[in-house]
């Protein structure tokens, strides 16, 4: 384990939640209210990237979806997996470091498949330089939507000076040529002292 891991490792086992909190950040719980029967009639699968204690992750459930969520903490994992299976919902805590993970590294058969291709891609607060981004942007489905969230580089709330905070221009920047419909990219106060990087798109189907 590296530093990093480490010290989400040590937070979650100590019994912390993710740190912002168990109600969905208002960007993701108004995509869900926005989105809401856009897949009637099947099960559309998302996947949550570091999902922490997965505050995210039980609202896809709730909402309907089919969630993935992945974090290299496993105690992290450990409390969403619990709490996935006390309420009945369905998906995966996955432990990995999404430095270097990407679906298919799941396994392709047995009870718990992993998808490959995602109905909604979701990262909050996910603050690492922008590789997963451009990664993330293929495992999209046609039709997809990926909600990028970080913290902004003038936001009074967020991680210390030493943990990267792309900022809007850089962020969009790798999304160009990656062939999605760009629906959103603003910077968004969601309270008095968190500045946001909100950036939404979508696969063309
Ligand atoms: C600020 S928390 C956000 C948690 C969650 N997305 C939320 O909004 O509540 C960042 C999360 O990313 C996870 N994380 C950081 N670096 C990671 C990496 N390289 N691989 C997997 N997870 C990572 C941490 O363990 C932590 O749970």
């Amino acid at each position: 384990m590296d530093d990093s891991q480490r010290m989400w490792e040590d937070r979650y086992a100590s019994g912390e939640d993710s740190p912002d909190g168990t109600r969905p950040h208002p960007e993701v719980a108004a995509l869900l209210e926005r989105t809401a029967g856009e897949h009637a009639g099947r099960t559309p699968a998302a996947l949550d990237l570091g999902a922490g204690t997965g505050r995210h992750t039980l609202s896809l459930a709730l909402a309907g979806y089919d969630p993935t969520a992945v974090d290299f903490s496993p105690s992290a994992a450990r409390v969403l997996a619990d709490a996935l299976a006390e309420r009945g919902l369905p998906g995966r805590a996955l432990v990995a470091d999404l430095r270097t993970w990407s679906p298919e590294q799941e396994q392709l058969s047995g009870p718990d498949v992993v998808p490959r291709q995602f109905d909604l891609v979701l990262a909050v607060y996910f603050q690492h330089d922008l590789s997963l981004l451009r990664r993330a942007t293929e495992w999209l489905a046609p039709g997809g939507r990926l909600l990028w969230i970080t913290h902004a580089p003038g936001s009074v709330e967020g991680p210390p000076p030493t943990v990267p905070r792309p900022d809007l221009e850089e962020t969009v920047a790798v999304l160009e040529g990656k062939g999605l419909d760009l629906l959103r990219a603003e910077q968004v106060r969601t309270t008095p002292t968190a500045l946001d990087v909100v950036v939404e798109g979508v696969r063309p189907r």
